[in-house]
């Protein structure tokens, strides 16, 4: 873990995705600097396992089981949340996948599927996040993006670049509607991160050369390194920091 010191106690912050990468990674920064963390994820054996670990290293920590497209668990967890805490104050929105198709390629099905978890679900968080943090003055959200939603020639994701390109503008939207509200909104837009979602796509081997063909410091950016730039987002430090997009992508082509 990349050794950050904010001042989180007493705050509760919820993480989409948190069973795993980049937002395990949160979940544990946020627990290492004294916030009380939700975990919200579909794989609960490993999003229980994430729970034990903040709490065996003396944080606190509650995981909801959840499909993160779902209208209906969407609103359970935030039921649960408003039942079990007295206020909500940082929300990273993050689940998000792209199965890599391009336009020819991609069916009704595969379209729809990514739309929904990749801008559908930080919508509907969104709406939830905004009103619970309005309530009790204030807050900060940050969505994960991605440089396929940055960059206009992504050649294998018409429905992902297209859905990250959305949660971009949909960040800035929301962070001029609700700056009033005292709610800050922004991106961050991870470029090749170190997580199974690539270890699955390709071989170390593989990585390595797109990482170094693609991000100029020459290597994969690591699930902590992005979790640093979230906990930062957050902290006092960012203060008029809101609608912002920030690519953590080692110099990868804007
Ligand atoms: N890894 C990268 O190179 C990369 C690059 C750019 C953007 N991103 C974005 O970062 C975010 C996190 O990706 P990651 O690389 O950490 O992936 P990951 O696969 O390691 O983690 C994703 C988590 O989301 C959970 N999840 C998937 N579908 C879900 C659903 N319907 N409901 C609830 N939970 C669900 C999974 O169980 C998993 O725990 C995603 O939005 C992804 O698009 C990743």
């Amino acid at each position: 873990m990349i050794k950050t010191t904010y001042d989180f106690a007493g705050k509760v912050a919820l993480i989409t995705g948190a069973s795993s990468g980049i937002g395990r990674a949160t979940a544990l920064g946020f627990a290492a600097n004294g916030a009380t963390v939700v975990l919200a994820d579909i794989d609960a054996d490993r999003g229980e396992a994430v729970r034990q670990e903040i709490e065996n290293a003396g944080g606190s920590a509650v995981f909801h089981q959840s499909d993160m497209t779902d209208p209906s668990q969407i609103d359970a967890l935030f039921g649960m949340i408003k039942h079990r805490f007295p206020r909500l104050d940082y929300a990273h929105n993050n689940v998000g996948f792209s199965w890599g198709q391009g336009l020819l390629d991609i069916s009704i099905e595969d379209w729809n599927r990514t739309i929904d978890l990749c801008l559908k679900s930080p919508f509907l968080c969104m709406q939830h996040e905004v009103r619970m943090m309005r309530e009790t003055g204030g807050g900060a959200i940050v969505n994960t993006a991605s440089m396929a939603g940055v960059r206009y020639a992504e050649p294998a994701n018409a429905a992902y670049s297209a859905a990250k390109a959305g949660v971009i503008h949909m960040t800035a939207h929301v962070a001029v509607r609700h700056a009033a509200d005292k709610i800050r909104v922004n991106a961050v837009s991870p470029g090749l991160v170190r997580t199974e979602a690539i270890t699955k796509l390709m071989t170390a081997d593989q990585e390595k050369a797109l990482a170094s063909e693609t991000q100029p410091i020459g290597r994969s950016v690591l699930p902590e390194e992005i979790a640093a730039s979230v906990l930062w987002l957050c902290s006092d430090g960012a203060a008029m920091v809101t609608g912002e997009n920030i690519r953590v992508a080692g110099g990868g082509q804007i």
